[in-house]
């Protein structure tokens, strides 16, 4: 273990997950580490390669072949490089969403993934974001979070993210996408989405970006004194 500690911050899509662990990061002079990134790029593979949803062994084969690597830019963004190519704008499609949780709930794509984003955590000072961090890839990360918000607040902020990114979904529709990757992601077998037990729950419903990263940046500041 190096001498920073590692922060866990897991929880449903459209928490504010992103947008609060890369501000702490930034904050605290950490890595940002998107593991949902790491899922989404998987997925954009196996859909270039037309493999069944279902077909567990071929899904885990991509994830074990696939070369996968994030970078952060100059703004402090992660962009995803899938084989050498940048995938960042691909990886947050509709068709990748849609499909996202398919590919997740594979035991050997979790394997893979899973023993990455422990190699990326092993030195510490890591800020890593994703949905079962504080359970199974870092379950010794000295703080733990789990971010939650209502399913029509979390709706709202993703349909207001897609239509920056140039995206024309409906209300309706990522409604009913959250809904249903919830539902998949809550009841895999493998690592389904649940807080550590040592994690504090912070409900974001009605809460602004600033004041959820005031409060983790302030139990962390209080913990090393
Ligand atoms: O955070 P996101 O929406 O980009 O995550 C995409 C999907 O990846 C999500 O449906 C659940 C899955 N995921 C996971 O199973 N485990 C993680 N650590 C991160 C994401």
């Amino acid at each position: 273990m190096g001498g920073l500690a590692n922060i866990a911050i897991d929880g449903p899509a459209g928490a504010g997950k992103s947008t609060v662990a890369k501000l702490v990061a930034e904050r605290l002079s950490y890595i940002y580490i998107d593991t949902g990134a790491m899922y989404r790029a998987v997925t954009l593979q196996a859909l270039m390669d037309k493999i069944d949803m279902n077909d567990a062994i071929n899904l885990t084969r991509t994830a074990e072949t696939v070369d996968l690597a994030l970078r952060v830019d100059g703004g402090g963004n992660t962009c995803v490089f899938l084989n050498g190519m940048d995938v960042t704008s691909q990886i947050r499609s509709p068709q990748v969403s849609n499909n996202v949780s398919l590919v997740s709930r594979i035991p050997g794509v979790r394997r893979k993934m899973t023993q990455l984003q422990k190699e990326m955590g092993a030195g510490g000072g890591v800020v890593m974001e994703g949905r079962d961090i504080g359970t199974q890839v870092l379950p010794d990360a000295e703080m733990k979070f789990f971010l939650t918000a209502s399913v029509e607040e979390r709706a709202r902020r993703r349909c207001a993210e897609l239509m920056q990114r140039g995206f024309t979904e409906t209300y309706a529709e990522v409604y009913e996408d959250i809904a249903r990757r919830d539902d998949i992601d809550s009841k895999r077998t493998v690592a389904p989405l649940k807080p550590a037990v040592d994690a504090e729950v912070i409900d974001c419903t009605g809460m602004t970006v600033e004041q959820v990263v005031g409060v983790i940046v302030a139990r962390v500041s209080g913990r090393s004194g």
